[in-house]
């Protein structure tokens, strides 16, 4: 089962993903992890990376997808995994369909969680992390407005989008998500 969520900066993609993964017994990857930890790790991808992400632009397609395609081809992640920040551009996804297909995977199922955007800053703004910042947040959404929110419809019309209200304490969530992919999942 391989699932994604999609969302907003702050819209709990991290906090559900990471239950989520546990609950499925599948890996959990997070691209911005994986780009902090590169960023930590002073790596020449880490290095590049961190120059957009300061400014809370979106790194460009290529440094991920290579990033994240050669996690999902680990054996860890054979029997699945929870996407968390990926894809975030209609190219990223379109490869990410193209690989998929290639390896006779089923079709993902795409959660997208919805927040109110000052609940997004409240929450960011509490948390702190260094691209939290109130400027920096408001880039984020607006990178999340062009190019991510185009997934929605991309997921729509193959019919595996499914929305999530995302307001609530982690654990209602949580069982909102749970429900969901039961269902989908159902034989
Ligand atoms: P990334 O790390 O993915 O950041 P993001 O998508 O902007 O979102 P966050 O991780 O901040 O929020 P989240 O939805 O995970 O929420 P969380 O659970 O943490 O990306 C960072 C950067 O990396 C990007 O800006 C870009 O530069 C680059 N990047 C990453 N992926 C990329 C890609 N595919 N392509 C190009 N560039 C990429 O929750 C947030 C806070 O709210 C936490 O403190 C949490 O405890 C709290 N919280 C969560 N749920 C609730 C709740 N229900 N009620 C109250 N508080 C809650
Ligand atoms: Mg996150």
């Amino acid at each position: 089962m391989r699932i994604v969520l999609l969302g907003p900066p702050g819209a709990g993609k991290g906090t559900q993903s990471v239950r989520l993964a546990h609950r499925l017994q599948v890996c959990h990857l997070s691209t911005g992890e994986m780009l902090r930890q590169a960023c930590d790790e002073k790596t020449a991808l880490g290095l590049q990376a961190a120059q957009f992400m300061q400014q809370g632009q979106l790194v460009p397609d290529a440094m991920v997808e290579a990033l994240v395609l050669e996690r999902l081809a680990e054996p860890e992640c054979n029997k699945g995994c929870v996407l968390d920040g990926f894809p975030r551009t209609l190219p990223q996804a379109i490869n990410l369909d193209k690989w998929l297909n290639d390896q006779g995977h089923n079709p993902l199922i795409v959660l997208e969680l919805s927040v109110p955007k000052e609940e997004l800053f409240e929450r960011l703004a509490k948390r702190g992390r260094e691209d939290d910042g109130r400027e920096i947040v408001a880039e984020r959404l607006e990178q999340y407005k062009e190019k991510t929110r185009p997934l929605t419809d991309y997921y729509e019309k193959k019919g595996v989008l499914e929305l999530v209200d995302g307001h609530g304490t982690p654990d209602e969530v949580f069982d909102r998500i749970v429900r969901i992919v039961e269902n989908r999942t159902k034989p």
